[in-house]
């Protein structure tokens, strides 16, 4: 088993980003909603901040804990204002999934709004959400570019990761299969693909059963065990199986912030 890190995907991207964004001339501003303080959503938050600063765009942290707080900043000045909104899961309970609808679908750098995750399944469009297409991009580097034919299992139908994972590979070629935990016979349709999806959000859960050589295994899944951060699969039980697998931390996940500034500058008409 070999460990595929994504720092220099994340290198080439960054250098992208910025001469992108030294093509667009006026200030840019994201609003990042924290609806739940001291969790991951907030340690993602200030990463996000922190690669704001070295694109030049002016990104700022909203905190809410209720519906009525978020559909108040929403309506605020500062936000209509803004570029770009990010409302960061995991919302308060009371947030009903029409509020986030409220996002609008030109400011959506996360694809939430339903106009845009429709067009998406359409293929009309080339925003996604940013975990999902940090998947794409992944394959499409391990494979230098070369996804054509190749069988997709994805595990997991969340409609952040899975489910959008479906268009994105389909556009380019790929033969996708999705499972989920009500799926039959998990390990055996894990081996029939080329590339696995991991994203359950269970620690630890695939083990050797689920794979062969020569496959391609995304690890999705960010889970805390104990004092560490782990991912959805066991890699210490990979050793005698020939295959590649993105590790966690330093996967997906340093990928996906790297995203929003892309999709914050699709949406400004400043596509990568
Ligand atoms: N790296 C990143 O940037 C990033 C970003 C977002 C999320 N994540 C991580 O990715 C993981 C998944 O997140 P999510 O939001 O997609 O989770 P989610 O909404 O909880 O969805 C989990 C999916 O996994 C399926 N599942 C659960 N147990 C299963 C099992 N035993 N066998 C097969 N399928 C099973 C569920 O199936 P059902 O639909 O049948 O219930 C569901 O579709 C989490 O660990 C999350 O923290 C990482």
């Amino acid at each position: 088993m070999k460990i595929y890190k994504t720092k220099s995907l994340g290198k080439i991207l960054r250098e992208k980003i910025i001469q992108k964004r030294l093509q667009y001339e006026n200030e840019i501003k994201l609003a990042i909603f924290l609806g739940e303080k001291g969790g991951d959503a907030e340690y993602y938050a200030e990463s996000l901040i922190k690669k704001a600063v070295q694109f030049h765009i002016k990104a700022k942290i909203f905190n809410y804990t209720n519906s009525s707080q978020f559909l108040t900043l929403l309506d605020s000045d500062e936000i209509k204002l803004s570029d770009g909104i990010l409302a960061l899961a995991p919302y308060p309970n009371d947030l009903k999934s029409e509020y986030l609808q409220k996002i609008p679908a030109e400011k959506d750098v996360d694809c939430i709004n339903t106009n845009n995750f429709g067009k998406l399944f359409a293929g009309s469009s080339l925003l996604a959400p940013a975990t999902a297409e940090s998947v794409l991009v992944i394959a499409k580097k391990y494979f230098e570019g070369k996804l054509e034919g190749k069988n997709i299992v994805i595990v997991g139908r969340s409609v952040r990761v899975g489910k959008p994972l479906v268009p994105l590979f389909l556009s380019e070629n790929c033969t996708v299969t999705i499972c989920h935990s009500r799926t039959l016979e998990l390990s055996q349709i894990t081996k029939t693909a080329d590339i696995v999806v991991c994203a359950i959000g269970k620690a630890d859960f695939f083990g050797p059963s689920y794979f062969r050589d020569d496959q391609f295994i995304i690890d999705v899944g960010i889970n805390k065990l104990g004092n560490k951060i782990v991912g959805d699969v066991n890699t210490d039980l990979l050793e005698d199986i020939d295959c590649s697998i993105t590790p966690v931390p330093g996967g997906v996940g340093t990928i996906t912030s790297y995203i929003i500034y892309k999709n914050l500058l699709y949406l400004l008409g400043q596509g990568l």
